[in-house]
């Protein structure tokens, strides 16, 4: 089969990698793809918002299969184009992603299907929003409704917090994703993510990973896309996930079908394990990045085969096997990211880093004659294997080592809280 992967991160390097191994591909595209994509497909400046252009290059170049990697072309509608002119593609159509593109959205959906959330207030207007702020007080979660690229989001912990957050969204400081604003009830609780497929009417629940949204070590810092992560998430137990498969995304799937509007392709589900059991923060249409990176090395599978099954309806023919041992995968980031930071700066000591149960996935990277730069905020994503997540861990952490990029840095801590529960335990 002819694939066309459309994405440039670190998420994206690890679904090529994992597509790479599959005995059914025959060729591998990528738009617009990093350096560490090119060694596994051929890239293409294809512009991905012009989705005329993703057809014509579809036609011209017999694809099969178009993987959409990112939430913005999904809630853009790029799987509707091309669905509607006859490419297959694995991703959610438009008015589906909106469980992503639209937290108001969500939680129409989990009022619908009586799925366990935070409480909330949803607002048009400054006024209303305050008044509701007023009334509950803090700590109290205030989200812009759309795509903010993960910014949309304050944690107050006072009202004074909680206003400021408010009349930013109103004064414009997230577009228009913030014409529109979700205040939620705090939740308190660990916090892990879970991941399935769906094909509109089955669920094939994947794996649980943990992220580290922190940019520095202890959890402390700006908010980022994620600095490292591990899979499994010992938090979510068996049991917990079969409790969130039949309250939370069964009712999802079912809900949506219902409406006409069936789920295809990979749901993300942020949960917060609460005193009263699990419940959902939010979701995403899309892999986690970095949490795809663990996943698939965890995946025993041909995931080419799950993703087509997404894509013809017939999940509940298949099955995903996963390697029993964690995988930890560690952020390399451009120093001053997630604010401003330096593009251009040479990496180098990769190619002597070949190991077993060890993959450098490529972020914000780009080739020139040879020599790898840094072409982004997110880079590099170590990722290792170990018996425990203290030995994957460790494996990584000798990796970062023998990478010379003084204008790097990662947090020192990933893993952290599986590794306290192994060593307690
Ligand atoms: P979201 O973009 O909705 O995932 O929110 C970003 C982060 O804010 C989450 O990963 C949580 O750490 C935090 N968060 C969001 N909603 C809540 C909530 N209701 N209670 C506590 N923390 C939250
Ligand atoms: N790592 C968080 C995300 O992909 O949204």
């Amino acid at each position: 089969m002819k694939l066309l992967l459309i994405g440039s991160g670190g998420r994206e390097h690890a679904l090529a990698w994992a597509l790479a191994k599959s005995p059914k591909l025959t060729k591998l595209y990528a738009a617009p793809g990093n350096a560490g994509i090119a060694k596994l497909a051929e890239l293409s400046d294809l512009d991905v918002s012009d989705h005329e252009a993703v057809i014509e290059f579809c036609r011209r170049k017999e694809i099969d299969l178009v993987v959409v990697g990112p939430e913005a072309p999904l809630v853009a509608g790029l799987v509707d184009d091309l669905e509607d002119a006859g490419i297959k593609t694995f991703g959610p159509r438009k008015a589906p992603a909106q469980l992503e593109g639209s937290k108001a959205f969500t939680k129409g959906v989990c009022d619908e299907a009586g799925i366990p959330t935070a409480g909330y207030g949803r607002f048009d207007t400054a006024d209303a929003a305050l008044a509701y702020v007023r009334e509950k007080g803090a700590p109290i979660v205030v989200k812009a409704d759309g795509l903010a690229a993960g910014k949309g989001v304050v944690v107050a912990m006072t009202p004074d917090e909680a206003e400021a957050a408010v009349n930013a969204c109103f004064e414009g400081s997230f577009g228009a994703a913030g014409a529109e604003v979700v205040i939620e009830e705090f939740l308190e609780g660990e916090e892990a993510s879970f991941f399935v497929l769906s094909d509109g009417t089955n669920a094939l629940p994947l794996a649980t990973a943990q992220d580290h949204k922190r940019a520095y070590d202890g959890d402390e810092g700006p908010n980022t896309g994620g600095m490292g992560a591990y899979s499994p998430a010992p938090v979510l137990t068996a049991p917990l996930v079969d409790d969130v498969m039949k309250r939370i995304i069964e009712p999802t799937i079912s809900t949506l079908a219902k409406r006409g509007t069936p789920f295809k392709g990979v749901l993300y589900a942020g949960l917060m394990m609460t005193a009263d059991g699990p419940k959902l923060i939010e979701y995403n249409t899309r892999f986690g990045d970095p949490e795809c990176q663990v996943l698939m090395m965890r995946l025993k599978s041909d995931f080419l085969e799950l993703i087509l099954a997404s894509v013809e309806g017939r999940l509940d023919k298949v099955s995903a096997d996963w390697r029993e041992d964690p995988a930890l995968t560690v952020v390399m980031a451009a120093k001053g990211y997630p604010g401003s930071y330096e593009k251009g700066t040479e990496i180098k000591g990769l190619d002597q880093l070949s190991a077993d149960d060890l993959e450098v996935f490529h972020a914000g990277t780009k080739e020139d004659g040879g020599r790898i730069l840094a072409n982004g905020g997110r880079v590099l994503n170590v990722t290792a294997f170990g018996r425990t997540v203290g030995e994957a861990q460790k494996k990584a952490y000798d990796a970062v080592s023998r990478i010379d990029w003084p204008e790097g840095f990662c947090r020192t801590d990933i893993g952290w809280r599986a590794i306290a529960r192994e060593t307690q335990g």
